[in-house]
């Protein structure tokens, strides 16, 4: 990423410039698939971001969703109606990022190889900063992760970042 980008990114962030760039990066820059239920914003991006369906196996967001009265130390149920909806939409576009295969450790995005592979450059340290909290927080760092947007050249320094991770984040 070059000082160019991160002058870039920070259009993007105040919603100026667009969707053309991500054209190029098809990957990781429109992860959300069009037909996303509204419910989807309301009921799970509540307490973190939106999770892209396809960074996650099928029988991983199955197990998710029959469980989500005990989700990660909290309390997520929903009626059976819209679990019912959103259980369908995401099994429909379950896994399909590239190598998203494994079923991850507690069916964390977070604890994937890909996952590990993507952010072996990031130092322990940085998970924990204030502005971070935790790796499942993916908006400190990903300034578009509210559309399912996760290209490289959109990625925003979290405050406190320090300067080495910044040099290596422009690499
Ligand atoms: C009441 C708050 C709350 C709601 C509502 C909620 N979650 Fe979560 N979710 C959490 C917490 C807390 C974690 C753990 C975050 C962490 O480790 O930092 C989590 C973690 C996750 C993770 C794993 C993130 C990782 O580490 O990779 C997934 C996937 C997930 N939630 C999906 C959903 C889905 C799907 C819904 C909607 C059906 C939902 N969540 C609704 C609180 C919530
Ligand atoms: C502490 C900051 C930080 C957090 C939090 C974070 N990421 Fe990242 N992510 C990065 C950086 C930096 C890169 C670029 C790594 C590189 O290119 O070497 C990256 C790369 C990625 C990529 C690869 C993009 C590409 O085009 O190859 C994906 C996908 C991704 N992250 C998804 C996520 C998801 C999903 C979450 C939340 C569950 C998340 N990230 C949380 C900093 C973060």
């Amino acid at each position: 990423m070059t000082h160019h980008c991160v002058t870039r990114s920070l259009w993007l962030a105040a919603g100026l410039g667009l969707a053309a760039l991500s054209a190029a990066h098809a990957d990781s820059g429109r992860m959300m698939p069009r037909d996303m239920p509204a419910s989807y914003t309301q009921e799970c991006a509540a307490c973190h971001t939106a999770y892209p369906p396809a960074m996650l196996p099928a029988r991983s967001w199955q197990r998710i969703m029959t469980g989500l009265d005990q989700h990660y130390g909290t309390d997520a149920s929903l009626d059976a109606a819209t679990v019912n909806q959103l259980n369908t939409w995401l099994q429909a576009h379950a896994g399909t990022y590239k190598r998203v295969a494994e079923e991850p450790p507690q069916d964390r995005i977070t604890r994937s190889a890909w996952f590990e592979r993507k952010h072996r450059q990031i130092e322990p340290a940085t998970w924990k900063l204030p502005s971070v909290k935790s790796a499942a927080n993916c908006a400190a760092c990903h300034a578009g992760a509210d559309r399912g947007d996760y290209d490289d050249d959109n990625l925003q320094f979290p405050a406190g970042l320090s300067a080495r991770q910044r040099r290596a984040w422009n690499d």
